[in-house]
């Protein structure tokens, strides 16, 4: 299990920080981390990669007076690589820019499949040992990329104590291996993207278009499935049905899935963060559990036979 440094156990929720400088400005960013410590958030996610350090420079500042009772992950690798060299570099500048001589989660952003898994956790494991890092951690691998991480980890005395793969209603690739791996291998699943990037807000299904799906042909791409589209206008129907925020549903529904991933959270504004921090005290039912399920295909088991499906 992972704690924070003064030992206390992690939030049911973390909060991503991917916003912080790009669509959240910095006094919006300070009052978004105040309301997640109000509702005893103490799970915070940012990567090197963020809004050019922006996201790093000011949860640094924000967490500052509360260090030990704040578990920081971050993330490098996203570009340059996985080469120790690289690696190094980032986690310097992170450590700088967030004021911290120890990032307390540090996960590789991505796959690197030029760089020998050898070479790279040999150097996680250097850094445990000079105490710059607490735990290990890897983001964005395939099932059989985690389990091979895992296996010459154990060889080099090294744990993967996290995985962060995305997860929502409209992504549920996870639940075919990835999860079932994690748990297998005792390494904590942290889910990035709750919400479809805003997409199961039900904001896209009404007139006002302005978000990240709107703004950002990456993610225009990523949600472009009409299907994803079709089960997000289906959730915003339950939500008026339940007069309960789709966020909060959303978000609920994860919390109450099978394997239970911690869901990395976020929001541009407090406005925004509300219906997100109530899914933290939403009693879902098992019906309503089942309906929000059936609103999104399920995916193939990895044999692909449907018919040992359960
Ligand atoms: N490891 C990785 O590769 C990776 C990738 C992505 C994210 N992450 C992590 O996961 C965190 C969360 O990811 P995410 O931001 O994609 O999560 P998400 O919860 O799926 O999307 C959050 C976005 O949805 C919109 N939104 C949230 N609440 C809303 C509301 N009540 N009404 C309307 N719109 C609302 C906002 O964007 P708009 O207002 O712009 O629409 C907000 O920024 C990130 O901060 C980061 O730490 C990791």
């Amino acid at each position: 299990m992972l704690v924070t440094m003064s030992g206390q156990e992690l939030s049911k929720f973390c909060f991503g920080t991917m916003q912080f400088g790009h669509g959240s400005t910095y006094d919006q960013s300070g009052s978004v981390y105040t309301e997640c410590r109000q509702s005893n958030i103490n799970h915070f996610d940012t990567a090197h990669t963020y809004t050019g350090g922006l996201s790093e420079t000011w949860l640094g500042e924000f967490l500052k007076g509360e260090r030990e009772q704040i578990f920081v992950s971050s993330k490098v690798g996203y570009t340059g690589g996985s080469a120790p060299k690289n690696l190094s570099a980032q986690l310097s500048e992170s450590r700088k820019r967030l004021k911290q001589d120890t990032i307390d989660l540090l996960y590789l952003h991505r796959f690197d499949p030029d760089t020998p898994l050898e070479k790279t956790l040999t150097w996680f494991s250097e850094q445990l040992e000079k105490k710059t890092i607490r735990y290990c951690g890897v983001s964005n691998f395939a099932a059989w990329q985690i389990t091979k991480a895992e296996f010459i980890a154990q060889n080099l005395g090294l744990k993967i104590s996290a995985a962060q793969p995305m997860y929502s209603l409209v992504k549920r690739q996870a639940e075919v291996e990835i999860f079932p791996a994690c748990q297998d291998l005792n390494i904590e699943c942290f889910s990035y993207s709750p919400l479809g990037a805003g997409l199961l807000t039900g904001k896209y299904q009404k007139q006002t278009q302005n978000g990240r799906l709107a703004n950002d042909a990456r993610y225009a791409k990523r949600y472009g499935n009409l299907e994803m589209h079709k089960t997000a206008t289906a959730l915003n129907k339950l939500s008026n049905q339940y007069s309960v925020d789709p966020a909060t549903l959303a978000v609920a529904w994860i919390a109450k899935s099978k394997y239970q991933p911690v869901p990395i959270v976020s929001a541009r504004n407090t406005k925004q963060l509300t219906p997100v921090l109530n899914a933290l005290n939403f009693d879902m039912s098992d019906e309503l559990f089942d309906e929000i399920n059936n609103l999104a295909p399920k995916p193939a088991p990895a044999t692909d036979r449907l018919e040992e499906q359960v």
